[in-house]
């Protein structure tokens, strides 16, 4: 059984096409490991026309989708582990300890909103949380939903390869990654750290933690205000100095 499943609720699921099938997500379901199926509201829209959308109560303009197909898609789909999430601008954006709480759950049931939003009363009676992506504004939830897939599936047992890959990783520990680099040694003047050359595998991996720091300390405070520094981290950040870092933005 996929150690994690995933069901959509969309009014456009021909948008997932590709993404479905691309890169880790495409092989963590070839293997088994994650299930994601994408279920068209429509489905559940009672006959003849099986329409998921109306006009607003109180005018304006703009449609919003209804209750009804909603709640009995959630209805009919939800498991003893369900967890249902709703995707909207309305809701504190999402956080990697967020998605790692996400990745538990044994299933995930995402509505994807569209139009001028959802009929509010799918909030009382199907959802568990809200989730923005991000302070800005996408046409509909289903952008929104393949990033949640995205971010959770990765963390799902047996997806990334090396665990280590996952622990101690930007964000999960609180700040932002080290700057990379891989061959050539050189190019356009611009030389790969000398450090990452040694073959000194403490230094590399203190230079590595020095660096996240400054990076974050530089395009992310917010970040450290939230989790601090410890003694120890000031010591490497004076002992590793920033390399040169872009303006932030
Ligand atoms: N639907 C529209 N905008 C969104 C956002 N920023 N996050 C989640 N769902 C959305």
């Amino acid at each position: 059984m996929a150690s994690l499943r995933v069901d959509v609720l969309t009014t456009f699921p021909r948008a997932f096409d590709g993404f479905l099938d691309a890169s880790l997500l495409g092989k963590a379901r070839a293997a088994g490991i994650v299930e994601v199926r994408v279920h068209d509201l429509r489905a559940w829209a009672a006959e003849p026309q099986r329409r998921t959308d109306d006009y607003a109560y109180g005018g304006g303009p703009g449609m919003v989708l209804r209750v009804e197909p909603i709640v009995a898609a959630v209805e009919e789909l939800r498991q003893a582990d369900g967890w249902v999430g709703l995707l909207t601008p309305q809701a504190p954006p999402l956080t990697q300890p967020r998605v790692q709480a996400l990745a538990r759950r044994g299933q995930l049931i995402l509505i994807c909103g569209r139009y001028e939003g959802v009929d509010d009363r799918v909030r009382p009676l199907v959802v568990d949380e809200e989730i923005s992506v991000g302070d800005y504004v996408l046409s509909g939830g289903e952008a929104a939903a393949m990033v949640v897939i995205d971010a959770a599936a990765r963390l799902a047992p047996g997806v990334v390869g090396a665990a280590a890959s996952l622990q101690g990783e930007s964000h999960a520990a609180g700040r932002l990654s080290h700057p990379q680099f891989t061959r050539p040694e050189e190019f356009r003047g611009l030389r790969a750290p000398a450090v990452l050359l040694s073959g000194h595998h403490q230094r590399v991996a203190q230079w590595r933690r020095a660096q996240g720091l400054h990076r974050t300390q530089h395009l992310r405070p917010d970040l450290l205000v939230q989790r601090g520094l410890s003694n120890d981290e000031r010591a490497l950040m004076h002992q590793y100095p920033p390399i040169d870092t872009p303006p932030p933005p």
